[in-house]
């Protein structure tokens, strides 16, 4: 069962600009958004895929997009194209909870290069703060330097561990107190 998160800015629908012009609207997933995640899925080539789920994708049953909807101790944000109900163009997820918090990204292939990954990703660090993980990790395949550039563009200290056919990267994501509301006490 998924958790509501623990504060009120990323509860809320985003509308983001995509590089090119169009707008794209990321909100948290729904059961819903089965048929929805189950589209982007076959909009996404092998390669994608691969990437995402280092190995063979689920195989779309019902089942399968019920529990990426509804991931395991986290929750799901999906990217909708221009309205909260348009076509699902990508997919975040934060699984597993406090401390430490998987993150996973996934864009359909026609609306990569846009911007959107990098604003998925940021919000689902966003949301695995404010359940308040103190720690992100997130997995990708081997000698692909795609996912280490995305967390970079987050400005997040990552780790990097190459392991076999995969490499882990770990970064902190605590939040760190607005300066702005703390008081000084003599
Ligand atoms: C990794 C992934 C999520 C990135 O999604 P994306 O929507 O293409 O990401 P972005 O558009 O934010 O960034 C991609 C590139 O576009 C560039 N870009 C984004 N906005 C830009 C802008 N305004 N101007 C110029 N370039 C821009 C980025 O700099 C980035 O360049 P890079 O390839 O040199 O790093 C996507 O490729 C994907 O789904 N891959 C398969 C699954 C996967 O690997 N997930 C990560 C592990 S869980």
């Amino acid at each position: 069962m998924s958790q509501p998160l623990a504060s009120g800015a990323e509860n809320g629908p985003a509308h983001v600009a995509l590089v090119g012009g169009r707008v794209a609207v990321i909100r948290r997933a729904t059961p819903a958004d089965l048929s929805g995640v189950r589209g982007l899925h076959l909009a996404c080539g092998a390669d994608t895929l691969r990437d995402r789920y280092l190995g063979s994708p689920p195989d779309l049953t019902d089942a399968d997009l019920a529990g990426l909807i509804d991931p395991p101790g986290g929750l799901a944000l999906v990217a909708c194209a221009g309205r909260p109900d348009g076509d699902v163009l990508g997919l975040a997820q934060v699984f597993g909870g406090p401390p430490v918090a998987e993150i996973a990204v996934l864009v359909r292939d026609d609306h990569q290069q846009r911007g959107l990954g990098t604003m998925l990703a940021r919000r689902a660090v966003d949301a695995a703060a404010a359940l308040g993980c103190r720690d992100m990790v997130a997995y990708g395949v081997a000698g692909s330097s795609r996912l280490a550039r995305l967390l970079g563009r987050l400005e997040l200290r990552s780790q990097l561990r190459a392991e076999g056919p995969m490499i882990t990267l770990r970064a902190p994501i605590a939040r760190i107190p607005d300066q702005r509301n703390l008081r000084i006490v003599h």
